[in-house]
């Protein structure tokens, strides 16, 4: 292997039962995952879930059940709803799990040992939707209540440990000057720079008086860490074994917009001051924070009390209706992943389904398999070195963004030029003259050629058809690809489809949707 490439989402609170949001970044994050994967990476991939937020001990006490049963069962949601999305994760981190829970305790007493943990007061507006205080200057502005719910913020007085955030400002900024990619999309570097310009405060770390669900206080069992600490610590404390800490510093950390200032400032601020320590100097500032936007469903903010949320019972039905890799195309290519929201609207996804995948994916494979079934006895005798589609798919650049998703919108338009060449070609008109089965036979092994490569530019978002499509081509990435042999940049070369090669027909990849209405 090459390297490796270790890529996390959040990890999700255990309150609720998962919805699309959860499932989109997760989906999201497996596919920037396999684009490594196939490339022949040592990939981790990591998701998980957040369980100490007082708000799951709320959740669980309205169903008159324990905290851990009720965590216990949402943490379940999770785990099989990813599988059941294809979710091709390394990991699943609770943080209720004892491997999290001690390294939480070890970084904490390490942080006090270099004073950048202390005990001291807190008075400030404390967001109880959001569990967070907000400073001063933010909540006057928004009149004294959530930035993010609009909830009314209160008053609160404590006794906490803090952590020295005040001590980080210039090297934030340092950072994010000499890494301008560390956040990203641009928009929202230029926000966090703006916000650390106002100042940074200490940031109080622990609670008291909140129960015992959570993690204590290394030497101060009366204080609970504070949920937000304790969760960042997750992406960490996933490979702190001898044989993962090689997956650190993780290359992205997924997520959207209403968690950027923790992952933007806070947590880099944790790592640098966990520098200084002996034990957790490895543990060197990730490569990228990566802040996507949000869906909103039909054209309305999803809600609770609009009671609109675009749950998994529902993204099972477009499952069922469309297959697996149609849920994961929209979403990766549909979603909100610049700085816009992105409408989740059954219309569109239909429009998409059958513009993208059904008459252009779809049909391109089954019309170039149906000739070369028709005309060439199903296999390519010689491979052909020299073309147009040839020329035209060696000149096709896309950028492939800072994630590597342009790649499957290469996969489709390179795909597109399949279509586009028969129609200029005319493989089907010149089959019925005599004399010119040599032509056409150029023509269909540059079309199948081109779909093999464009299968591998999409594979990341379409992997269960990509794969059945190797299958009829007798190609074995698939076994390549679990077994850590990737190999994207050889395979992407042309002439990939070896002599003797065929391609097998079967039932439509992508058929057609047809309202029954
Ligand atoms: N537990 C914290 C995260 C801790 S990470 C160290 C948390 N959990 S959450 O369950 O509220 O999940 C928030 C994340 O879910 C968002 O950052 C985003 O990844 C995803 N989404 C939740 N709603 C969403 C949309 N409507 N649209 C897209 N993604 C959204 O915050």
């Amino acid at each position: 292997m090459s390297g490796r490439f270790y890529i996390s989402t959040p990890i999700y609170y255990v309150n609720e039962r998962p919805h699309i949001g959860h499932v989109y970044t997760t989906t999201v994050a497996d596919t920037v995952a396999r684009t490594r994967r196939i490339e022949g990476l040592d990939v981790f991939s990591l998701t998980g879930t957040d369980e100490h937020a007082a708000k799951v001990v709320e959740a669980a006490a309205e169903r008159g059940l324990e905290t851990r049963e009720w965590a216990d069962r949402n943490a379940a949601a999770f785990e099989d709803a990813f599988a059941a999305f294809g979710i091709d994760n390394d990991d699943f981190i609770r943080t209720s799990e004892p491997r999290h829970i001690h390294f939480v305790e070890e970084v904490i007493a390490a942080l006090e040992a270099t004073g950048d943990v202390y005990l001291g007061q807190y008075e400030g507006w404390y967001d109880a939707s959001q569990e967070e205080y907000v400073p001063e200057g933010r909540a006057k502005e928004h009149d004294f209540c959530s930035p993010v719910t609009g909830r009314p913020l209160v008053r609160r007085t404590e006794n906490n440990y803090f952590f020295k955030l005040s001590g980080y400002a210039d090297a934030m900024l340092a950072h994010l000057e000499a890494h301008p990619e560390f956040v990203q999309p641009a928009a929202r570097r230029n926000e966090v720079e703006a916000r650390i310009r106002e100042g940074l405060d200490d940031v109080p770390i622990s609670r008291t008086g909140g129960g015992d669900w959570g993690v204590k206080f290394p030497g101060n069992p009366e204080h609970l860490i504070y949920v937000w600490i304790d969760a960042l610590l997750n992406y960490s404390s996933a490979v702190a074994t001898e044989e993962r800490r090689h997956y650190w510093p993780a290359d992205v950390h997924l997520i959207a917009k209403d968690i950027l200032w923790f992952h933007a400032v806070i947590w880099p601020a944790m790592l640098m001051a966990l520098q200084k320590t002996e034990d957790f100097a490895w543990l060197a500032l990730p490569g990228m924070v990566y802040s996507h936007s949000f869906w909103i469903s039909e054209g309305q903010k999803m809600s609770k009390s609009l009671g609109n949320f675009v749950d998994l019972e529902q993204l099972e039905r477009y499952r069922d209706r469309f297959g697996l890799d149609a849920l994961r195309f929209f979403l990766v290519t549909q979603g909100p992943l610049g700085t816009n929201d992105s409408d989740f609207a059954e219309s569109r996804f239909i429009e998409v389904y059958n513009n993208d995948l059904a008459n252009t994916v779809g049909n391109a494979v089954s019309r170039v398999s149906n000739m070369t079934g028709r005309y060439l006895d199903g296999r390519f005798a010689t491979v052909v070195e020299t073309g147009d589609l040839r020329d035209q798919v060696e000149a096709l650049e896309i950028d492939e963004g800072p994630l590597g998703l342009g790649r499957v919108a290469k996969g489709l338009e390179l795909v597109r030029r399949v279509d586009g060449f028969v129609e200029t070609t005319q493989p089907f008109r010149l089959a019925k003259e005599t004399g010119r089965e040599e032509e056409v036979a150029v023509i269909l092994y540059q079309c199948a050629e081109t779909l093999r490569i464009a299968s591998l530019h999409l594979w990341p978002a379409l992997p269960l058809q990509m794969e059945e499509l190797w299958r009829r081509m007798g190609l074995p990435y698939a076994e390549e690809i679990a077994a850590g042999r990737g190999a994207f940049a050889a395979w992407s070369a042309w002439g990939g489809l070896p002599a003797g090669a065929g391609l097998d027909k079967g039932p439509a990849l992508f058929p057609r949707y047809q309202d029954e209405g």
